[in-house]
């Protein structure tokens, strides 16, 4: 079966289906005809066997027939079609009388067949219909047996004639109907082979191609349009996979061009002590934000793409805010900044990934830093409610322009009106992951020159 085209599959699935239908209404045509015509043999036989018990007398014990001499002539002499035989037989089974028509042959009683009873037999290698009728005395005792048959050669004729044509018409009528169906199946599916040679011809570095749409809107349009669809994203995430590389590649150039620059400059005289430490230090401080830059690109490389195992844990959702404040204690004090803290309870514990969310957080509020003016304020507020944490983080420093509210969760994207804020871009497409896998829902509100507030909605379980 493996080889056997959908086409022929189809059409091989619908002649079984029709075979079984038609095999069912044939036979069914022929049971009811068999029963016809039996029917009309027994009438007769029945309408025989009324006529001729009322010409049966019985005397003493003995059978005697009237005035059947001359019926027994006028109608049952002939041997033509279908010819009805009569005879009469006494208790011991010796004739009585019988039909001319039977010439020398003779009816049989059979004493397996019940009384009054149709049932098929045979006369001279002649098929028959037979029925036997008991004679009876006046007390009702048995004294004999009228034995009527009529020839079923007339009906056996029809029977098996019917029985040819349904056997001939039979497989013909599959054979035609396989063909009509293999090629009606193969017209229908016509369009899946312009998927198999569109597909063919879709590599790597052709993914232009699409499959043109049926004209009917029937399943194989659907099939068409979701693979178009597919091969849409499937574009997408190559074209940004390659930007992807190219951007990271351009982040690297630009710190390593700065620390090749410094140190050739460096090493072309001997300098003071002082002009050593200074660039030394600024080299370490560039090489820390490539540290940072390789960080953040590992991250989401992992978790971009399969759904990591998350590893929840209980945690004082106080203890880590206060933990990230504490990392970045550095920056917040050469900023000024002074923080407010509302946690309600205290002890907010949470079920989590403790890795994915103190990522998260701690991204959030290095931006918040890090767009803050000197002595801002950034206000962080936890609050419990209907099995969800809500989480606040709200800093008063630039905020975001109108054009660049929609793109700051892509990744490299940058507000281009901070050059001298130095940063990669990546920070907010790990929280956007993050969240996803996390369930937690972020909502970022944000007006230039006023500030910028990041709402997350975090499901207790
Ligand atoms: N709190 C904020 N205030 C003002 N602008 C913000 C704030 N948070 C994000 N932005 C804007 O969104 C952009 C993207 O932020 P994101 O954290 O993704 O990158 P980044 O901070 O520039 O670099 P990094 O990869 O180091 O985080 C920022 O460049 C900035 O323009
Ligand atoms: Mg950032």
């Amino acid at each position: 079966m493996q080889n056997f085209s959908f086409r022929n599959r189809i059409a091989l699935n619908y002649i079984i289906t029709t075979a079984l239908l038609i095999g069912f209404v044939f036979v069914t045509i022929y049971l009811v005809v068999e029963f016809s015509v039996s029917g009309h043999l027994n009438e007769d036989l029945q309408r025989e066997v009324d006529r001729h018990s009322q010409e049966v007398e019985v005397k003493d014990g003995k059978i005697a027939l009237k005035r059947h001499k001359e019926w027994m002539e006028r109608e049952h002499n002939t041997v033509g079609v279908d010819p009805v035989f009569i005879e009469f037989l006494d208790i011991d089974g010796n004739l009585i009388d019988k039909s001319p028509n039977l010439k020398e042959s003779h009816l049989l009683y059979d004493s397996t067949q019940k009384d009054n009873v149709f049932f098929n037999g045979e006369l001279a290698e002649k098929r028959i219909r037979q029925v036997q009728v008991p004679i009876l005395d006046e007390d009702g005792k048995r004294v004999g047996h009228l034995l009527v048959a009529v020839a079923r050669e007339g009906s056996e004729v029809v029977l098996e004639t019917l029985r040819h044509i349904m056997l001939i018409t039979f497989p013909v009528i599959l054979i035609i109907l396989f063909f009509v169906a293999r090629f009606i199946a193969g017209r229908s599916i016509k369009p899946i082979n312009e998927i198999i040679n569109t597909s063919n011809k879709i590599t790597r570095d052709n993914l232009t191609e699409r499959i043109p749409l049926p004209h009917n809107k029937d399943e194989l349009y659907i099939l068409s349009d979701t693979i178009n669809n597919l091969l849409d994203r499937i574009e997408k995430t190559i074209e940004r996979e390659k930007s992807f590389t190219s951007y990271a590649s351009h982040e690297f150039r630009t710190p390593l061009a700065v620390l090749k620059g410094t140190l050739e400059v460096l090493i072309r005289k001997p300098r003071q002590q002082e002009e050593y430490e200074e660039k030394v230090r600024y080299c370490v401080k560039e090489i820390d934000r490539l540290n940072h830059l390789v960080d953040e690109l590992l991250i989401l490389t992992r978790y971009e793409n399969q759904k990591q195992s998350l590893k929840p844990e209980e945690i004082k959702i106080k203890q880590t805010i206060d933990e990230i404040i504490k990392f970045f204690s550095d920056s917040i004090q050469q900023k000024n900044i002074h923080i407010k803290t509302e946690i309600l309870p205290e002890n907010i514990f949470l079920k989590t990934d403790i890795y994915l969310f103190s990522t998260i957080i701690n991204n959030i509020l290095s931006n918040a830093i890090k767009y803050s003016h000197q002595d801002g304020v950034i206000e962080i507020k936890v609050d419990e409610k209907d099995k969800y944490i809500f989480c606040e983080i709200k800093d008063n420093g630039i905020g975001i322009p109108e054009k660049d509210k929609e793109k700051i969760f892509d990744k490299f994207y940058r507000s281009t009106d901070h050059a001298d804020i130095k940063g990669f871009g990546l920070g907010l497409s790990i929280v956007k992951r993050f969240c996803s896998l996390l369930n937690i829902q972020i909502e970022l509100f944000s007006k230039e020159g006023d500030g910028t507030t990041v709402k997350l909605k975090i499901p207790q379980s």
